[in-house]
C-alpha cells in the first residue's frame, strides 16, 4: 500500500510517499525557518501563506522522488493537528482535493501521534508495546504509553512552555537564530569546560516538565542580574544539559513506574545527541530515535502513521476531515 503524507502543521511543508508503513520512497520537507529568523518564532499568518505556496510542488517533488503517478497511491494522509489552524487548513484542504480528484481514500492523522511513528521508519525498527514514548518539539513535550497501534494514555506534559520552544526561545535571548535547538547544540560543543549549573524546576505532577523558569534565568543572566554574564557557550551548554537532565530524569521514572519494554524518542528535539546519548546511558530498557531528518515535521511520519491507522484500526477514510488544531496525545 503506497500513502502520500502531507504536513502542514508549523513550518515545515512537507510530502513523502511511504510503502506498507515501513518503506520511505520519497520525503520532501521545505522548511520556512529563513523567514521566521528574524522574528525569533513562527508567524502564523507568514506560515500559512507559505505553505499555499509550497505544498503543491513539495507533493510533485515527492511524487517524482518515490518515481509514482497519482495512479500509483492507494491513500492520501494528512495531519489535521494539534498545529496552527491557519496552516493546517492548507494542508487539510489540499489533501482533500486530491483524494477527491484522484477518486483515494483520505485519512486524517494527529501530529503527535505521527512522531511517533517516525521510528517506524528506521530501517531494522523492531516495535516492542507497551513503550514509554517521550515527544518532544516546537509545540509540546509529552510523555505518553503506547500501548498498541493508537492507543496512547498520557502520564504527563509540560505546564508551559515545550522544550523546544525554550530551545529556540533561549536561543534568540542569546543572539544564535532561529530555529533554537539545532543552533544551541552547536554553541554547547564550544564550551570546553562547563561549569555554570541552572536551576532545576521542581513540579507536583510526577510526569510533567516546566521550562519557562530555566528561560527566565537565562534572560536574567544575560542581562547581568548576577553579576557579568558568563560566556555565551558556557550558558549554552548549562541550558542544554538542564532541558536533558529534566527529560532524562522524567524518562526514567517513568520506566520505573509503567514497565515498558522500549523507549520511543520523537520529535524535533530528539535530534539533540546530548539527548539520545544521556537517554540511551541511563534509561533501564532499549531507546529508539529516527534519524534528525525524521526527528522533524515531515510527511513520510504522517503516511506511516496512516498505514497503521488503516491497517491494525480499521480507520475509516472519509472525505468529511476538519482540522483540530488543539489535539492531544491519548
Ligand atoms: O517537531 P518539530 O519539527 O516541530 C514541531 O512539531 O514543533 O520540532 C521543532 C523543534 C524546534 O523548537 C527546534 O528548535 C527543535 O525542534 N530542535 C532541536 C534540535 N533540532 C530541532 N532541539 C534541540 N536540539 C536539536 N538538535
Ligand atoms: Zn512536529
Amino acid at each position: 500500500m503506497k500513502i502520500l503524507g502531507i504536513e502542514t502543521s508549523c513550518d515545515e511543508t512537507g510530502a513523502a510517499v511511504v510503502e506498507d508503513g515501513r518503506v520511505l520512497l520519497s520525503n520532501v520537507v521545505v522548511s520556512q525557518a529563513h523567514l521566521h529568523g528574524r522574528y525569533g518564532g513562527v508567524v502564523p499568518e507568514v506560515a500559512a501563506r507559505q505553505h499555499l505556496e509550497a505544498l503543491l510542488p513539495v507533493i510533485d517533488a515527492a511524487l517524482r522522488e518515490a518515481r509514482c503517478t497519482p495512479k500509483d497511491i492507494d491513500v492520501v494522509a494528512v495531519t489535521i493537528g494539534p498545529g496552527l489552524p491557519g496552516s493546517l487548513l492548507v494542508g487539510v484542504n489540499v489533501a482533500k482535493a486530491l483524494a477527491y480528484t484522484w477518486g483515494l481514500p483520505l485519512v486524517a492523522i494527529n501530529h503527535l501521534e505521527a512522531h511517533v511513528y517516525a521510528n517506524w521508519l528506521v530501517e531494522g525498527f523492531s516495535p516492542q508495546l507497551p513503550a514509554l514514548c517521550l515527544v518532544v518539539s516546537g509545540g509540546h513535550t509529552e510523555l505518553a504509553i503506547m500501548e498498541g497501534h493508537g492507543r496512547f494514555s498520557s502520564l504527563g506534559r509540560t505546564v508551559d512552555d515545550a522544550a523546544g520552544e525554550a530551545f529556540d526561545k533561549v536561543a534568540r535571548i542569546l543572539g544564535l537564530g532561529f530555529p533554537g535547538g539545532p543552533a544551541i547544540e552547536a554553541k554547547a560543543k564550544e564550551c570546553p569546560s562547563p561549569s555554570l549549573r541552572l536551576p532545576r524546576a521542581r513540579l507536583k505532577g510526577p510526569f510533567d516538565f516546566s521550562f519557562s523558569g530555566i528561560k527566565t534565568h537565562v534572560a536574567r543572566l544575560v542581562q547581568g542580574a548576577y553579576g557579568p554574564p558568563p560566556p555565551v557557550e558556557e550558558i549554552a551548554c548549562a541550558f542544554q544539559d538542564a532541558v536533558v537532565e529534566a527529560l532524562v530524569e522524567k524518562v526514567v521514572k517513568a520506566c520505573r513506574h509503567a514497565d515498558v519494554a522500549q523507549i520511543l524518542l520523537a520529535g524535533g528535539v530528539a535530534a539533540n545527541a546530548h539527548l539520545r546519548q544521556a537517554l540511551a546511558q541511563r534509561a533501564p530498557c532499549h531507546v529508539c530515535w529516527p534519524p534528525a531528518n525524521l526527528c522533524t515535521d515531515n510527511g513520510a511520519m504522517v503516511a506511516a502513521c496512516a498505514y497503521y491507522r488503516l491497517t491494525e484500526l480499521a480507520d475509516k477514510a472519509s472525505l468529511d476531515v476538519d482540522v483540530q488544531p488543539s489535539l492531544m496525545l491519548g
